[in-house]
């Protein structure tokens, strides 16, 4: 039996609650030393600090751990360099007031380091309940004023209130270090640390080399995470005279969860207690994916999760080298298509790029971005420019030079970026405006008042474009829509090519072409029997490319040619939503948070659709195939507007042709034909609870209703167990209270009663908020009858039914 003693010299050793001082000058407290026993509890019972042996290792060390936790979970340790080989450890306060580790009564085998200690007359150790081991002066009791305390010495573990940062004016760097090994506390090479550069950020390092980024702070999150609505975790950063520091907070306080530098696996993980499996839960961890290795793509390269190469060069960059570049070779990076010529040079906006490092950038937080461009203009280094806090519309200038390294494509993410690029690149820029402004002015004060007006007008039309630098949103005004003629389309298509066939939809088959100049697209060749006449076509067609949201499929053009009539959409890399979700492997690559904002993506399109076009589309034929998913993953809409266009006859809301799918339908539209936004609300519900699950929903065909998708749903629902019906594949991607929410707003979606289904903008507030949701009742099914009646063949797949009779 080993003794593990706790001597006080002259001086009272005060734990929180279990030991109070007595008269004498020495307590001596004394306990039968097996490891792990603790020494002394924080007072709600929450944490405990004593000895321990960690894995095989016979050496002695002073910890802290969390007290009902069975497995044990060391989250600090004191003498990690310096083990206690023997048998006999104390904590004491010595007479001059320092708090050392002791070994065999005689050998300090650590001191907690500060000059603090020795002025105070009474100092009192603790242990408080966030895990925080503070030595204080008696009489600064709640003060918050600490002689020493152990957050300040994180070991590889970040608590919630612990801060990763500086402390400017004593120089105190805190910072998380990985253990060596399971059983050896000392110091690793993993380590993670706030670095001071002028625009600060978080670095991890493995050994002196950069490791991964999170990004830095944009004012509301590390600019590297993606958006998330329902965080576990709540960052903050604080960045003063006197502090740069990062902290976290639980959002649900009640829930212990810790960060965690690991050395074994190179990874920084999230780790939340579960009380229901009495076990840790991986939250998150990074790297999450292979973007997130530090300078993966080289300078001004743009890695993209799910593209071929992982590595792009930002638009309008071209790779330094393309021999190395077809080779994966990627270090080089890539150069403006365009040199710079410094002073004719213009920016064009990029979105939700993390931000790249910021070695090489500095700050301003009062300038505006107007001053930030000019800052940015007036150094012929200065690369790119952003807002420093994106709240509130964004303020603050963040300004970089020289190569822009480590970004990666934010799946989600909406930060603006504005990056140098040459003049010649804006083709119809600003700069050409404000010259022609200029040019315009200084003319009419030469002729005199007849051309004022004229000036006027391209003034005012200046103005509107320095306003908006960024090419992509200048469509408006020229929404003359193109008309392609038919050998172009041949050409691009290989006449048709079975081998470009991409698939069929709705209203005909889908073709992949490449233009001449390289664009690639994809052709809809309309069947022919829409028996529209031409210049109703043409206006429908201008119509629809009237609808422009991010998250809906751009149409480039149309081609009208005796009975020919072809849509000429932009081409998505990604193909269908259908493609990833229903497949064992690549269901694999959408993690939830990708599919969370696949979701939210698809909500916004939707709405758009219903609310905010000036056309109020109902879509009629929402599925996964008709979600198509961009380079970035990001979703978007296809075949809207054309129901309403090429759908058949219909008058207000009542058509004597279904168009759809069934699996997807509302009741009343698969029976009735009666559509409006509210059956698109119930096709989204249905698609909501596909991408939840990654199972298809295979319709009405199965009597018993455990087989088929919303039953099943509605049944874990009412049996209080809808986690089982998550996605296997999603592993520990999950955000649970998320994917609950998207459970339960689905449920919503798919009620029998359209006026119980939301609207599309309540299903978007609904997905972002933590709002209390209205209790679904049991959800709409298609009765099994209607199935009969229909001339439906279910194997043939069973799904795309066009057209449909009605009774
Ligand atoms: C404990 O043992 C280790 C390795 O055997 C040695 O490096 C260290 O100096 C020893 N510590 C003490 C206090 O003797
Ligand atoms: C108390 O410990 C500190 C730190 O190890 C040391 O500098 C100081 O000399 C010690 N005081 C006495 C009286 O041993
Ligand atoms: C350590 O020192 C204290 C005070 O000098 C003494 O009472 C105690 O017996 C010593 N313990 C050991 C294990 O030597
Ligand atoms: C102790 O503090 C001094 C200055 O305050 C610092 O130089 C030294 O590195 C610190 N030692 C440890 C082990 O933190
Ligand atoms: C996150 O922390 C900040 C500052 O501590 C606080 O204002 C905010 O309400 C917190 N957010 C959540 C969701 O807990
Ligand atoms: C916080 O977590 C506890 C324990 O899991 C749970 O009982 C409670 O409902 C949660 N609170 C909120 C607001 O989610
Ligand atoms: C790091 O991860 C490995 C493998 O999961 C695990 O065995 C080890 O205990 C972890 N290390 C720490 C310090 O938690
Ligand atoms: C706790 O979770 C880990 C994986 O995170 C697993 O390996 C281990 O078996 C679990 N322990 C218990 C008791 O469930
Ligand atoms: C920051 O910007 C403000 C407003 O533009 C300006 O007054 C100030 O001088 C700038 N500070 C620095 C250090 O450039
Ligand atoms: C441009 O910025 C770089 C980096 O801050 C600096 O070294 C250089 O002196 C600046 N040049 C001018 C002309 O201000």
């Amino acid at each position: 039996m080993e003794l593990l003693c706790f001597m006080v010299f002259s001086i009272c050793l005060l734990f929180s609650l279990s030991q109070t001082s007595s008269a004498a000058d020495t307590i001596t407290v004394s306990q039968s030393l097996s490891d792990g026993k603790s020494l002394v509890s924080s007072p709600g019972g929450i944490f405990e600090l004593g000895f321990f042996s960690p894995g095989i290792s016979k050496s002695r060390y002073l910890g802290i751990w969390y007290k009902n936790i069975p497995v044990q979970t060391v989250v600090w340790v004191a003498n990690r360099q310096s083990p206690i080989n023997g048998s006999i450890g104390s904590l004491t306060i010595n007479t001059t007031g320092h708090l050392v580790l002791l070994e065999n009564n005689r050998t300090v085998i650590w001191s907690a380091n500060s000059s603090k200690q020795a002025n105070s007359q009474s100092p009192v150790l603790q242990l408080l309940d966030n895990g925080n081991l503070v030595l204080r002066d008696e009489r600064d009791a709640n003060s918050g004023i600490y002689l020493w305390q152990s957050f300040d010495y994180p070991s590889d573990t970040l608590l919630p209130g612990m801060k990763l940062g500086w402390d400017l004016k004593t120089g105190l760097n805190r910072r998380v270090t990985a253990w060596k090994s399971p059983d050896d506390p000392s110091p690793g090479d993993f380590i993670w640390e706030m670095v001071l550069h002028n625009y600060p950020e978080p670095v991890m390092w493995k050994g002196s080399k950069e490791f991964l980024r999170s990004g830095p702070w944009n004012g509301v999150l590390f600019s590297g995470r993606p958006p998330k609505a329902l965080p576990a975790l709540n960052f903050t950063f604080v960045s003063n005279e006197d502090e740069v520091y990062m902290i976290f907070q639980m959002v649900n306080e009640s829930l212990l969860g810790r960060m965690l530098m690991n050395q074994t696996i190179s990874f920084r993980q999230q780790w939340i207690w579960s009380q229901v499996d009495q076990n840790w839960t991986l939250y998150g961890s990074f790297p999450r994916d292979p973007c997130d290795s530090y300078g993966l793509c080289g300078g001004n390269g743009n890695c993209v999760l799910g593209s071929s190469p992982i590595c792009q060069c930002l638009e309008r960059f071209v790779p330094a080298s393309l021999e190395e570049w077809k080779l994966s070779d990627f270090s080089q990076g890539c150069v403006r298509r365009k040199p710079l010529s410094c002073k004719n040079d213009g920016f064009a906006k990029y979105y939700g790029l993390k931000l790249p490092d910021t070695t090489h950038s500095w700050i301003n937080k009062s300038m505006n971005l107007d001053g930030c461009r000019a800052k940015c203009l007036s150094n012929c280094s200065c690369a790119a420019y952003t807002h420093l806090d994106v709240r509130g519309g964004g303020s603050g200038c963040a300004i970089w030079f020289g190569d822009l390294v480590d970004i990666k494509q934010i799946p989600g993410g909406d930060q603006e970026m504005y990056i140098r690029i040459s003049a010649s690149e804006l083709g119809g820029n600003d700069e050409k405006w404000k010259i022609g402004v200029i040019a315009a002015s200084t003319f009419a004060v030469i002729v005199g008042m007849l051309l004022v007006g004229y000036c006027y007008i391209l003034r005012f039309r200046g103005k509107k474009d320095v306003k908006d630098e960024e090419i992509e949103e200048r469509k408006e005004d020229d929404l003359e829509l193109p008309l392609f003629d038919l050998p172009t389309i041949e050409t691009a298509t290989n006449y048709f090519s079975i081998n470009n066939k991409l698939g069929e939809g709705g209203f005909g088959p889908v073709y992949k072409g490449r233009l001449v100049d390289g664009q690639e697209i994809a052709v809809k060749r309309l069947s022919r029997s829409s028996g529209q006449g031409m210049k109703e076509f043409k206006n429908e067609v201008i119509l629809i490319a009237k609808l422009q949201h991010r998250n809906l499929v751009k149409l480039l053009g149309c081609c009208i040619q005796g009975e020919e009539k072809l849509l000429i959409y932009e081409y998505m890399p990604n193909k269908s939503l259908d493609y990833f979700l229903f497949d064992a492997i690549r269901s694999k690559l959408l993690d939830w948070p990708q599919r969370f904002q696949i979701i939210c993506g698809i909500a916004r399109g939707l709405l758009y659709l219903h609310q905010d076009s000036r056309l109020r589309i109902i879509h009629r034929d929402l599925k996964p195939s008709n979600v198509l998913l961009d380079r970035d993953m990001n979703p978007k809409i296809s075949d809207f507007g054309l129901a309403r266009t090429f759908g058949g006859d219909q008058i207000e809301g009542n058509t004597n042709r279904v168009v759809g799918t069934y699996g997807y339908m509302a009741p009343e539209y698969a029976t009735e034909g009666q559509f409006s936004v509210k059956s698109d609300v119930f096709s989204f519900g249905i698609l909501l609870l596909e991408i939840i699950s990654g199972k298809k929903s295979k319709g009405f065909y199965h009597l018993n209703h455990r087989l088929n998708l919303i039953g099943n749903a509605w049944r874990l629902w009412k049996e209080g167990r809808p986690l089982e019906l998550i996605d296997k594949g999603l592993g520990n991607s999950c955000t649970l209270s998320e994917v609950l929410r998207c459970i339960h707003v689905s449920l919503l979606c798919v009620q029998q009663q359209p006026e119980d289904r939301p609207t599309m903008s309540s299903v978007v507030q609904m997905l972002c908020s933590e709002s209390a949701l209205p209790q679904p009742k049991e959800p709409g099914f298609v009765p099994e009858k209607g199935l009969l009646d229909g001339v439906i063949n279910p194997s043939c797949n069973g799904l795309t039914i066009t057209e449909l009779e009605a009774r």
